[in-house]
């Protein structure tokens, strides 16, 4: 059982992902537990303030190292984390390696940034691993969170209805997946392949892995070991 609580000033924003799919599935058969906290509930002003402006100048609120403290240590308080990460686009890229060793743990706090970031005394002291899910900025790590959290509930046994499912995912052998093709076999003249029509496993196995190695050649040349 993979539990994770995730901390945000926006909560809100990132159930709906959980509602559906299989991340709900995971959920449902208790592969998968999801809980979200609100900064502005460990806040230690009265107007529930959670962010303040930055020391020396410059553009953009920052998140205050008091409330996500106290959120932390509250969890802490309740179990062990094997990771405190905090999402922000300053970071190391996730890639599946690190889906498939995250989604083997059991306890996971995930911090969304929001603002111009978090104060940078709490990525020294209290975060043992900070995620991007790629170059570009967004406005919150609400949604990074939510992709993070997608591509570990469908890793955790049991989730996906077909186990061999998520082992042929792209990227799950440094390659992308080949292309699917499903009924009706002859769409206006478009073909499927005949040899996925044959019947023959050991010929179709082959045929899938070139076309993997073709497509990761034609396109991700760079993830090929
Ligand atoms: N927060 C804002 N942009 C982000 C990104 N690309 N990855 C993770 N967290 C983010």
């Amino acid at each position: 059982m993979l539990r994770i609580d995730i901390i945000s000033v926006k909560p809100d924003l990132i159930k709906s992902p959980f509602e559906g799919s299989i991340v709900k599935r995971a959920i449902d058969k208790n592969y998968f537990e999801i809980y979200f906290h609100d900064l502005k509930d460990y806040s230690n002003y009265k107007r529930k303030q959670v962010d303040d402006y930055q020391f020396g100048g410059g553009s953009g609120m920052v998140l205050m190292i008091e409330p996500i403290k106290n959120c932390i240590d509250f969890l802490c308080k309740q179990r062990n984390y094997d990771e405190i990460i905090y999402m922000t686009p300053d970071a190391k890229i996730l890639d599946q390696k690190t889906s498939n060793r995250l989604s083997t743990l059991e306890n996971l706090i995930i911090l969304c940034g929001h603002y111009k970031g978090v104060d940078q005394r709490v990525r020294d002291q209290l975060i043992t691993m900070e995620i991007s899910i790629g170059d570009y900025v967004l406005s919150g790590g609400e949604l990074p969170a939510a992709v993070l959290c997608d591509s570990l509930a469908r890793l955790v046994p049991g989730a996906i209805g077909d186990s061999t499912s998520a082992l042929t995912d792209s990227f799950q052998d440094n390659l992308l997946a080949p292309p699917v093709y499903t009924r009706p076999a002859n769409f206006e003249n478009l073909k499927v392949p005949s040899v996925l029509l044959s019947g023959n496993k050991k010929e179709i196995e082959n045929w899938k892995e070139n076309k993997s190695i073709e497509r990761t050649k034609q396109i991700r040349p760079g993830i090929i070991k």
